[in-house]
């Protein structure tokens, strides 16, 4: 508390003091945080750790500094504009690493138990919070730090994960922000691209639980219309390529949520898919940018964005419980891959192409 509340001095005394902070505080420089950024997460952290320690106990004003500690879960586009965006906002804001604050990004490289180890190096080092993005992440965040906040950034089903009782009450350490996928919505785009489509593949990591209730919410989808939703689960990456070359050997379109691990194996799928001629629709549009033909889905810039300003509300003392749970579910776009479309040979049906929420979303875009 006593960090937040110097820390809050700090950020309100505004633009002089920032500039006075900045020649005197001896704070981690902003390369400290970009080189834990790239290194392995469980066998090097321990060193990091003890680095960022005996940083602490030999500089005075380590405690006017907001300590932000953040585990993104793997990289793919999509989490990785996130983060970027979270951390423009939270400069936006006032917040400057290695001024008057420190951002300790970590990355987990997809793994549950680095999840675990990294979650409980924040805990030792007393991050003021903790921001987890995306649902593995964020579920070790909930399991490992039951006394700092955490918000959580692009969780699909925080109910569903267990994180929160439910979207209005938050009533643990935890809040954030979710990017419920609009299954229906990308389900029925990909009927207006195919009407007379009957096999719907579904490829997701069995371990996400964003994923886990995107499958319930395909398969009533295919029910209610009398279609088959062929469904295909991984534990992991290196399982992606055969389940996927499978599965376009049984279907006539593949579905694939915004499931983290299958997403970070994208642009792979996108050329076997091409290979077999099979359409994939996504859950994310960093996955049609990746090759993907097309969804139905949020910008992510804007959510990365209000996942910074629920720091700033911890960081200004508001209690989690009441911070809501945002979900970004309005201002959907279509997006669309047109070189994926010409590969595929397909032409974009009109009622698509007029829609005044279409966006062409074409690989390296
Ligand atoms: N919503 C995902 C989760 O709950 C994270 C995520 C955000 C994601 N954007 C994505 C996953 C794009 C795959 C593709 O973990």
């Amino acid at each position: 508390m006593k960090v937040m509340k110097t820390f809050l001095r700090t950020l309100t005394t505004g633009a002089l003091m920032l500039s006075l902070l900045a020649g005197c505080t001896n704070g981690p420089t902003k390369e400290t945080s970009t080189s834990t950024n790239s290194s392995k997460p469980t066998s090097s952290n321990s060193s990091e750790i003890a680095d960022n320690t005996s940083n602490a106990t030999s500089n005075q004003d380590t405690d006017d500094i907001l300590e932000i500690g953040v585990i993104q879960y793997i990289k793919h586009p999509s989490l990785d504009t996130i983060y970027a965006s979270f951390e423009a906002q939270l400069e936006e804001l006032g917040y400057r690493d290695g001024v008057n604050c420190e951002i300790d990004l970590k990355d987990a490289q997809g793994d549950q138990s680095n999840c675990n180890s990294i979650v409980q190096a924040f805990k030792a080092d007393k991050k003021d919070v903790i921001v987890a993005i995306a649902t593995p992440a964020a579920q070790a965040a909930a399991t490992v730090a039951k006394d700092i906040p955490i918000i959580f950034s692009a969780v699909t089903d925080p109910v569903e994960a267990g994180l929160v009782t439910s979207i209005e009450q938050t009533d643990k350490n935890i809040t954030g922000t979710s990017d419920a996928v609009q299954v229906d919505d990308i389900l029925d785009l990909a009927l207006q691209f195919y009407p007379k489509l009957n096999r719907i593949g579904f490829l997701y990591s069995t371990g996400e639980a964003n994923s886990v209730s995107n499958l319930q919410k395909a398969k009533e989808f295919c029910e209610d219309r009398g279609m088959q939703l062929i469904e295909s689960g991984v534990s992991n990456s290196s399982e992606v390529q055969q389940a996927a070359q499978v599965l376009f050997t049984k279907v006539d379109a593949l579905f694939i949520p915004n499931d983290n691990t299958v997403a970070s194996a994208m642009p792979m799928i996108a050329q076997e898919a091409i290979k077999a001629q099979i359409p994939v629709f996504t859950g994310a549009d960093s996955m049609v940018g990746d090759g993907g033909l097309a969804t139905n889905g949020i910008e992510y810039t804007a959510l990365g964005a209000e996942t910074a300003n629920m720091v700033d509300k911890v960081a200004k003392g508001t209690p989690i419980s009441e911070i809501p749970v945002k979900v970004f579910d309005d201002n959907l776009s279509i997006f669309v891959n047109e070189n994926t479309a010409k590969a595929l040979e397909i032409e974009i049906p009109q009622e698509i192409s007029s829609n005044e929420h279409y966006v062409v979303k074409n690989t390296n875009e």
